[in-house]
């Protein structure tokens, strides 16, 4: 069983069997979830960040700290964690690992990397996750890119977490196109609404993808979905 929770933007809660993730947590700066979820009530072992801007990476340390949780991200990214004392997991792209909760994989994204202050963040980078049961694609912050491609020679997938806000990211065109690339066609939205920049018409987003055959999912802050 696989269980995923939308704290919104790219804020995620992956349970795996008894194993908890945190992807990118970003709450306590975001106005749509701030008021309805504690970080301090998150669980988690791992916390899976795609890249360093804020919106990812702003509640990671204090949900580390609190849980003890293990960072893993590109090298840049666990080398930072790790001079604050955090334990982590540094990878890069194209590389995958075999984690108690299932194979992991760091996969290209095209988008840029700084931490809030300036300083170097890597590159920007997704995750294909394979489950026991199930394999679930988070593509971070992207472009519409063609290494997209690569997913399905490897990994059939349950689900897609793509982004559809426009603008810093993929629209909700370019997601339906992504879609195609990852063979995939249950799409959860995510990084969109959270701005003035990225807001979007949800009926028009879902009936775009209907269109085509597809579904796309837009789940409430700490909403939830099985697989
Ligand atoms: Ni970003
Ligand atoms: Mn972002």
């Amino acid at each position: 069983m696989m269980k995923i929770t939308f704290y919104g933007q790219n804020s995620l809660a992956i349970k795996i069997g008894d194993i908890d993730i945190i992807v990118d947590p970003f709450i306590t700066g975001n106005d749509l979830s701030k008021d309805k979820v504690d970080i301090m009530d998150l669980k988690a072992d791992y916390i899976l960040l795609t890249h360093a801007h804020q919106d990812h990476v702003l509640d990671a340390e204090a949900i580390a700290k609190n849980t003890g949780a293990v960072i893993v991200s590109n090298f840049e990214i666990a080398n930072h964690y790790e001079e604050n004392g955090i334990e982590v997991h540094p990878m890069n792209h194209g590389g995958s690992w075999d984690f108690e909760f299932g194979n992991l994989k760091y996969v290209n994204a095209i988008h840029t990397s700084s931490f809030p202050d300036g300083s170097y963040g890597g590159q920007p980078g997704g995750f294909v996750i394979e489950g026991e049961h199930k394999n679930l694609y988070i593509a971070g912050d992207t472009a519409l890119t063609m290494d997209m491609k690569l997913i399905p020679m490897q990994t059939k997938l349950d689900l897609a977490v793509l982004p559809i806000g426009d603008n810093f990211t993929m629209g909700v065109d370019d997601a339906i196109i992504a879609s195609d690339f990852i063979e995939c066609d249950k799409i959860l939205g995510c990084h969109y609404d959270t701005f003035g920049y990225i807001e979007i018409d949800h009926e028009e987003a879902k009936r775009k993808f209907y269109e085509k055959g597809k579904d796309l999912m837009l789940l409430e802050i700490g909403e939830s979905i099985e697989l």
